[in-house]
This record gives C-alpha cells, sequence and structure tokens, in this order.
C-alpha cells in the first residue's frame, strides 16, 4: 500500500459520508460536517480537516460528543446573545451561532455570540467567513478545553490550548480579508505529522518535559509531555501568549465559563469557547471611506516588491484561496497512517471500513 492517497473531492465527501453516518446524524449534520471538515483539507489545514474523525468517534463512544443537537438560546437581549452548544458537532452548532448573530447584526448594526460548551469548531476561519458573506465584519476569541498543551511564555510546562484567534473583512470587488491562526508557534497538528514522519520541527517552537528546547515533535504526541511555544517563540512569544491569553479569557471564562486550569482528565472530547463580534460596516457610517481606504491600503502594502525567497506579498484569506482552487481541481492527499485511524474510527462506529475505502476509490 502506498505511504499517500490522492482522493479526488467527490470521492472524499463520498467515503465521508458513510463514515460521518455512523454517528446516528441526520443528513443535513452528514453534510455539514463532512462539507466543513473537507474544506479544511482544501483550504490547506489537514489538521483540521477528515483527520479529526478519529478523535470525534472517541470521544461520541465516550458520551463526549453529542449527535443531533442544537444551540440552546441561554440569554438573549436583541444584540447580546448567550448560547450553549450542548456538546453538539461544532460544524453544526458553530454555523447555527453564526447565523442567530448574522440575522441580528444586519437587523441591528452589531451583535456579539458568546458561544460555550461547543465540541471542536475546527477551522475557525470558516466562520469568518460565514459573517464576511453576509457583508459582516467579524472577530472571534477561542479557547480548547482538551490536554493542555502550550506553555505560558517563560514557563516550563503547558497550561492551555492552541486558542486560535480569527477575523475577517469583507470589501466589495476583492476575497474577503480572512485571518486565522492559532497562538501557538506551531499547530499541535503538525507536530503529530512530524512524529510520524519521523522528522525533527524548526528549533524554537516546542519545549521538552524538563522545560528545555527541543526539536524533537515526541513531546506534544507522546508521554512524556513537554509543550509548545506561543508563536513568537523563545524571543517574541509573550505576544501570541498575550493573545491566547486573551482568547481563554474571552473565549473561555466570559463566552463559555469554562477555562484550561486542572490537568487533564484523559477525555477524549475537545470543547470550544468562542466569544464573536459581528459588525455591520455600514451600520457604523462612512462606508465610503472605509471601503476606499481599506482598498488602497491592500493595494499598498501588495505592492511591496518581494524580498529574496519570498512570492508577491499574500493578504490574510490568499493562501486558503489558493489552496482551495488547487486541491479542489487536483483532489486531497491523505497520508496512510491518518487513512488508516479513519478506517479505524469507521470501525469503532458500525461502519464497514471496506465500503469506506472503496467509496474513496482507496484499495
Ligand atoms: N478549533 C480549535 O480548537 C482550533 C485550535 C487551533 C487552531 N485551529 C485552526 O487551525 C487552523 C490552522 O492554524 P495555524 O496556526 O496552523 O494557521 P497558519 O499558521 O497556517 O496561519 C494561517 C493564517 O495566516 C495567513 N497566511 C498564511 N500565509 C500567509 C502569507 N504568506 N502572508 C500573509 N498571510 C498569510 C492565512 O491566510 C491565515 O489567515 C486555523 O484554521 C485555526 O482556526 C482550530
Amino acid at each position: 500500500m502506498s505511504d499517500m492517497h490522492l482522493i479526488s473531492l467527490t470521492h472524499l465527501q463520498d467515503a465521508m459520508r458513510l463514515l460521518v453516518r455512523g454517528f446516528g446524524s441526520q443528513p443535513d449534520e452528514v453534510e455539514a460536517v463532512v462539507c466543513n471538515l473537507i474544506d479544511a483539507n482544501l483550504t490547506g489545514h489537514d489538521s483540521h480537516g477528515i483527520g479529526m474523525l478519529p478523535r470525534y468517534a472517541k470521544s461520541f463512544l465516550e458520551g463526549g460528543l453529542s449527535p443531533n443537537t442544537g444551540v440552546r438560546v441561554v440569554l438573549d437581549s436583541g444584540t447580546l446573545l448567550r448560547l450553549d452548544g450542548q456538546a453538539g458537532f461544532g460544524q453544526v452548532v458553530g454555523a447555527q451561532a453564526m447565523a442567530l448573530g448574522i440575522e441580528r447584526a444586519q437587523a441591528r448594526g452589531s451583535c456579539i455570540v458568546a458561544l460555550g460548551n461547543a465540541h471542536h469548531l475546527g477551522r475557525i476561519g470558516a466562520w469568518a467567513e460565514q459573517a464576511a458573506a453576509a457583508g459582516l465584519v467579524s472577530m472571534h476569541f477561542v479557547n480548547v478545553i482538551s490536554r493542555a498543551i502550550v506553555a505560558p511564555h517563560g514557563g516550563a510546562d503547558a497550561r492551555f490550548g492552541t486558542n486560535p484567534f480569527c477575523a475577517g473583512v469583507p470589501l466589495p470587488g476583492r476575497p474577503p480579508v480572512i485571518l486565522d491562526f492559532a497562538t501557538s508557534a506551531i499547530a499541535q497538528g503538525k507536530t503529530r505529522v512530524a512524529h510520524n514522519k519521523g522528522v525533527a520541527v524548526e528549533a524554537g517552537q516546542l519545549i521538552d518535559d524538563r522545560g528545555q528546547p527541543t526539536t524533537n515533535p515526541r513531546y506534544t504526541v507522546v508521554p512524556p509531555f513537554g509543550a509548545l511555544l506561543t508563536f513568537g517563540g523563545e524571543l517574541g512569544g509573550h505576544k501570541g501568549y498575550g493573545l491566547a491569553l486573551m482568547c481563554e479569557l474571552l473565549g473561555g471564562a466570559l463566552a463559555a465559563g469554562l477555562t484550561c486550569h486542572e490537568p487533564a482528565d484523559g477525555r477524549m472530547r475537545v470543547l470550544n469557547g468562542m466569544f464573536s463580534v459581528l459588525l455591520d460596516p455600514a451600520a457604523l457610517g462612512g462606508t465610503a471611506a472605509f471601503e476606499d481606504q481599506a482598498q488602497a491600503f491592500l493595494d499598498w502594502v501588495q505592492a511591496s516588491p518581494a524580498r529574496e525567497g519570498f512570492g508577491a506579498v499574500q493578504v490574510a484569506g490568499d493562501a486558503e484561496r489558493s489552496y482551495r482552487a488547487a486541491r479542489t481541481q487536483a483532489g486531497v492527499v491523505v497520508d496512510n497512517t491518518t487513512w488508516g485511524e479513519i478506517l479505524e474510527a469507521a470501525r469503532s462506529l458500525g461502519v464497514d471500513p471496506g465500503a469506506v475505502a472503496a467509496a474513496a476509490g482507496v484499495n
């Protein structure tokens, strides 16, 4: 069997629909989960794509993930919404939370959405894209309830998750600017891939179980655990740490009422808390100046000549769009370790792994 499988988009969708039905999900939920995860693969973020399904299956079998669940409105004061995701698929409750917030922001100018108890929300950029498609600016601060994996700047062990920050700005006549990243120096999924391949990661991103710098990815994958550093690394990590802290305070404490502050309990669930601000730029007045100045600024920064070793200057969101265009045509490459884990997840859900492999066209 080859180390890599190139799977066309339609084959991958068919295969993942089979697998996700194994959660007992209704057809709309199957589509939401499959489309969102595959879109993460298409946009270049394999760490948040179909490779998450084995983790979701373990979480479900332990009772940590509740299929066919929607958001419950806990508080609704017009432009403030507090929502309980009820441990439903993040792909479903995230979209519902955004849809509710979008409706309010379009009617009233702005809305703050506090979403707690959502199972893994996947690629947070998907939520900013949903808001941008409705003409709204958005910001999202997200915390992660799972085994802590990132060390505070200057700290010797892991105390929180890869807490992502995301912001989106729609502009007429050009694709939206979508900034979306983990506040760790490197994504957790990337260290797992490096560990599986037996290769080192770049210096300045990890510490070992004694708090010493290391390039060995094992320290985030198998015990004894070390930690990821925050982005900025050894020198500038206080900046990534500061943003991670705000994600925990806003996404965790304020929005979800749940922060990471205890040793791991061994459960496989991944919960996200998300604090989102949605704004209709027109409601703030000065639309023409906003659009003209934003366009002028983006043109100006992109006119900077490329430094040696770099391509043309991009803005946030370009990378995902270019991956999406290429992979939609070419298909998605899935490594054999991940593929094996996906088939095992199918088996654990009572789905015939042979049927999943056949639907994907993988022998
Ligand atoms: N749900 C969760 O618990 C969770 C936790 C952590 C991360 N995530 C997700 O993981 C994904 C990956 O995060 P990451 O930190 O690996 O992302 P990353 O390091 O690939 O950074 C992505 C961001 O940088 C921009 N970018 C990339 N190259 C650029 C360039 N040359 N010039 C300008 N901008 C550029 C992209 O457009 C994007 O906005 C994100 O979608 C994030 O939401 C989710």
